[in-house]
């Protein structure tokens, strides 16, 4: 089993209040002027969070766009109003997202309610043979928030079928971690252009 938290180790993902600490812009930016993109995720054999660091990893190219990557049983409704676009990440269990993504949904959907409207999300779902329950009921709740989907949902399948596969830890392929990688860097440049 995987740790329900993880930390990206970046000095920009811990700088409230104060200043990027990015090496690569000349002019840096007070964080309260930065763009948050916040990655909200749970995972039970580490599939889903490999995808959602993965996804990390490609928006921090992005130097000017703050990455909030937050597990789903500690982030709550302020995560998502200060944050400018979201990656919602679930594993699919037993045709539906995860309890702990619902449980996420539960606790903060009335309170973003009609505060969200219009912002930029994008769904990564690690499944052991489907998915797509998982993507339609996260795509439901956007919806109801209003927020502008910038991709289909990602679906990977880690082709767990047995009892045995299903518990084991994952391993999430290269390629796949690499489209994860390529979602976070177009999340994360169109908020900073302001495209979306
Ligand atoms: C209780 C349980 C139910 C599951 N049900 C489904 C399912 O309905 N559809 C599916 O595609 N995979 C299902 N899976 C497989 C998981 O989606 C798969 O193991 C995936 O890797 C979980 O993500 P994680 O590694 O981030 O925990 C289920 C797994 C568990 C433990």
């Amino acid at each position: 089993m995987v740790a329900q938290s993880a930390s990206l180790g970046a000095p920009r993902a811990a700088c409230a209040g104060g200043f990027s600490a990015t090496p690569t812009i000349a002019f840096r930016l007070p964080c309260v002027l930065m763009k948050t993109l916040l990655i909200v995720y749970h995972s039970m054999t580490g599939g889903t969070l490999q995808m959602a660091q993965a996804a990390a990893r490609g928006a921090r190219g992005e130097p000017s766009v703050r990455i909030s990557l937050r597990n789903a049983g500690e982030a709550g409704a302020a995560d998502l109003l200060e944050a400018s676009g979201y990656i919602f990440a679930s594993p699919e269990n037993l045709a539906a997202m995860s309890g702990r993504m619902k449980d996420f949904f539960d606790r903060t959907y009335y309170a973003a309610l009609d505060r969200l409207n219009g912002r930029p999300y994008a769904t990564l779902i690690c499944a052991g043979s489907d998915g797509h329950s998982a993507a339609l009921q996260i795509e439901r709740i956007a919806t109801g928030w209003r927020l502008k989907a910038i991709a289909a949902p990602l679906i990977i399948c880690m082709h767990a079928q047995t009892p045995e596969e299903i518990l084991r830890s994952k391993q999430v392929p290269e390629p796949a971690l690499r489209q994860c990688e390529e979602l976070g860097a177009t999340l994360a440049a169109g908020l900073e252009l302001g495209v979306f």
